[in-house]
């Protein structure tokens, strides 16, 4: 495939930025949208031009650091997938591919396609933990019973990876369904109901902090995320906040 890239460059967090246009050629189907960007780097080093900086880790969807919005969608055309998971055979030849970073001013971009999303770092370590007896006489998990339901969902929201599609796709750059997600986890189980208080009002008090919208429940982020967090997730969030300031 030959294809036409129009990419966000900006030199760091100061500048100004624009769309650069890039051709790239001979792109296998099989290759992995990063994989892509890679061809592309190694073409822009050999000619002596400054790479396309982006984030990557893990390149199998678990690390949630490829944040990219590919033709106007986060993590682009496909569904259930990371950037990195994407292929390339969702695009035809001859194609012009828009690359741009996550926008939310929560994310800052440090550069080109690089946010920082270190708002969701401090929003976990508002709530996102429980505490733990380690003084060797900890009661086995496997005593507690938990309800089949209860566990399944918890493990659900637990799949959250922090990506950050949710805020880039949302028209009011709301984070409620990460923090949903992060609430849920703990609230659902027996071991995350003694924080649960503190936690939801501590960690929705720090979103607010860090400039996220509010949700006006339009559902994009449900449909953008690669982990397919449910919306349940959000309505749960509300009501243990209504819960938590009822206590006081
Ligand atoms: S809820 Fe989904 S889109 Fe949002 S951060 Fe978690 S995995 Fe990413
Ligand atoms: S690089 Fe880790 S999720 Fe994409």
């Amino acid at each position: 495939m030959n294809l036409t890239l129009k990419i966000w460059r900006q030199k760091d967090a100061n500048d100004k930025g624009q769309m650069v246009d890039y051709k790239v050629t001979d792109i296998s189907e099989h290759m992995s949208f990063l994989e892509m960007m890679d061809v592309l780097n190694e073409q822009l080093i050999n000619t002596g031009e400054e790479p396309v900086a982006f984030d990557h880790d893990c390149r199998e969807g678990i690390c949630g650091m490829c944040s990219m919005y590919i033709n106007g969608e986060a993590h682009g055309p496909d569904r259930g997938v990371t950037t990195c998971q994407l292929h390339m055979r969702m695009f035809k030849d001859g194609d012009t591919i828009t690359i741009e970073p996550f926008r939310a001013s929560a994310f800052p971009v440090i550069k080109d396609l690089v946010v920082d999303r270190t708002s969701f770092e401090r929003i976990q370590q508002a709530g996102g933990f429980i505490s733990v007896n380690t003084s060797g006489n900890t009661q086995d998990g496997n005593a507690i019973p938990i309800p089949k339901k209860d566990a399944d969902d918890a493990m659900d929201a637990a799949t959250c990876i922090g990506c950050g599609a949710c805020v880039a796709t949302c028209k009011n750059s709301s984070a409620m369904l990460f923090v949903g997600a992060k609430v849920s986890q703990y609230a659902l189980l027996p071991q995350g109901r003694v924080e649960a208080t503190d936690r939801v009002q501590n960690m929705v008090a720090q979103m607010d902090l860090e400039g996220f919208g509010n949700c006006t429940n339009t559902g994009a982020c449900e449909i953008e995320c690669p982990k397919g967090i449910s919306l349940e997730n959000i309505a749960r969030m509300n009501s243990e906040f209504m819960k938590a300031n009822l206590k006081g």
